[in-house]
């Protein structure tokens, strides 16, 4: 590898580097090869193997199905791909709450098989024990705050959280330990701006945001519902960069209408 290119790759350090010069951090999530290239052509700084695979790819009402297997299959997928970007790796619903052990073997499985850069964990002080001991072997670590898709049994609803004081204190309290502890960044999800402008200004570690307002350090959007691929998800704070459900779907129509008619495949496109 050449000085350049090693001196474009993104380090958790560099992410850091960016928030003290003031410079705001781009993510978004893939899922496979083909998307993980096309978003690290355009310079992304972090692509996310989210467990949002689970309703995404898999079809899934929420994210608890996804198992610690097929998230490594995910994340294997993105990282053959990827020559700059940070791949942060979600660790799934089941694979990290029981023990702090059991946390650590499932982030090392994930580094060692996937040769990803960093894990993600949803929760604060419930879950310390394992960041640290996470930590301690040398695995970065990504928190998430906020509404925390892998508890959406216990919250009910996919509404805005930390409305309330005391919400707000405890994810303000957590997001400062987790710093303490040694994340190189949280993640805030659905959240006040204010609140999310706040924690950001408290902490030295980057703070993303999806749905978390313009005051935080970077954005997170889930790719598939940016490109408008699922028509049906529509919350306020997603913008729709494109179509693509229109856009494929019409060109899956015109496939179909054109095998039917025997005007696919022409002369030229035969041997
Ligand atoms: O799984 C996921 O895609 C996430 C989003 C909040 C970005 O964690």
């Amino acid at each position: 590898m050449s000085v350049e290119s090693a001196a474009q790759i993104i380090t958790t350090q560099r992410l850091i580097d960016k928030k003290q010069r003031g410079e705001k951090i781009a993510m978004l999530t893939a899922y496979d090869y083909t998307m993980a290239r096309i978003l690290d052509s355009v310079g992304i700084d972090v692509i996310l193997v989210g467990d949002s695979a689970a309703n995404v790819m898999a079809g899934h009402e929420t994210t608890l199905p996804i198992t610690l297997d097929q998230m490594i299959y995910h994340a294997q997928s993105v990282v053959r791909a990827v020559k700059r970007a940070l791949v942060v790796v979600d660790l799934p619903f089941g694979s990290y709450q029981g023990n702090s052990k059991e946390a650590l073997n499932s982030a090392i499985r994930i580094m060692k098989e996937s040769g990803a850069d960093a894990v993600k964990l949803e929760g604060g002080e419930e879950i310390a024990e394992s960041v640290r001991r996470i930590l301690c072997a040398g695995i970065p670590i990504m928190g998430h705050l906020g509404l925390m898709p892998q508890s959406i049994n216990k919250f009910g609803t996919y509404a805005v959280r930390a409305r309330e004081a005391e919400e707000a204190e405890k994810l303000a309290r957590d997001a400062r330990l987790l710093e303490e502890l040694g994340c190189f960044a949280v993640l805030l999800e659905k959240i006040p701006a204010a609140l999310g402008k706040k924690v950001a200004g408290e902490l030295k570690v980057p703070v993303f945001g999806i749905g978390a307002g313009g005051g935080v350090d970077g954005q997170v959007l889930v790719a598939h519902d940016m490109l408008g691929l699922l028509q049906e998800f529509s919350p306020r704070f997603l913008r729709r960069y494109h179509n693509l459900y229109n856009e494929m779907r019409d060109a899956f129509a015109r496939y179909v209408s054109d095998v039917r008619s025997g005007d696919f495949p022409n002369e030229k496109e035969q041997y």
